[in-house]
């Protein structure tokens, strides 16, 4: 199966640290999107002309008196082609909303780099209401969108936990956002995310409705990822 990887650094690895880690990075001839913070992002391409970037975050703002923010022409102009939004760090730390999501989304857009939706339910319950939750959040999110996008599923109280869904679990949602997308119109990818590693990725590889993966801590290590690519 032909997977996209999106490697989700967070805010680990300085430019001198990302530098190391392009130098000995190899895909493997897979599809690998690196998003690095912003002061790293200059590193992957320098240090490896294939490598897919992708950043964390934009602004909803075109360039302007936002101090410190960021915004997608900014992006675009260092090859950047992916960018995460809406991930539930953000969403929770930084209290972003989804109208902010959509308008990020949508800035994104214009400048031709593929968002990266983050959606998904913060704690466990039922698929009805967990589909509920995600059905929002999509449809909030997209709501102007035309373009294809990535869609990560990632159930909060997976993240960083080593709580895996079952790939039932996994299925039945990644099915369901599939179905939202289609009914939108909209073509896209669905990743799984949520402690995906080298423990887990043989089981997890093998669950239907799933394109690929957006990896937060296995992806900081080459020797990981590596074992990973093999398949
Ligand atoms: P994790 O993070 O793989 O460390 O659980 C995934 C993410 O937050 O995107």
């Amino acid at each position: 199966m032909n997977f996209i990887y999106a490697l989700n650094f967070k805010m680990n690895k300085t430019a001198t640290e990302t530098k190391e880690y392009m130098q000995k990075f190899d895909s493997q001839n897979r599809t690998v999107i690196i998003c690095a913070p912003f002061t790293s992002i200059f590193e992957i391409k320098n240090n490896h002309k294939d490598a897919l970037i992708g950043a964390q975050n934009v602004s909803e703002f075109t360039s302007g008196a936002h101090t410190g923010e960021i915004d997608a022409k900014m992006l675009a102009d260092l090859g950047v082609k992916y960018c995460i939004v809406g991930h539930s760090e953000r969403r929770k730390f930084n209290h972003e909303t989804d109208e902010q999501i959509a308008e990020k989304i949508a800035r994104l857009v214009e400048q031709n780099i593929t968002p990266i939706l983050c959606v998904g339910e913060p704690n466990k319950m039922a698929f009805e209401e967990s589909s509920k939750f995600v059905e929002n959040q999509i449809k909030l999110a997209l709501k102007n969108v035309q373009s294809p996008v990535i869609v990560a599923y990632e159930p909060v109280w997976a993240i960083g936990t080593g709580d895996v869904p079952t790939n039932e679990q996994i299925e039945n949602m990644c099915e369901f956002i599939h179905k939202c997308l289609n009914e939108l119109n909209i073509q896209a990818k669905v990743l799984y995310g949520g402690s995906y590693n080298s423990k887990n990725y043989k089981t997890i590889n093998n669950a239907k409705f799933v394109d690929g993966f957006l990896i937060g801590g296995a992806g900081l290590k080459l020797d990981e990822m590596e074992l990973i690519y093999k398949g």
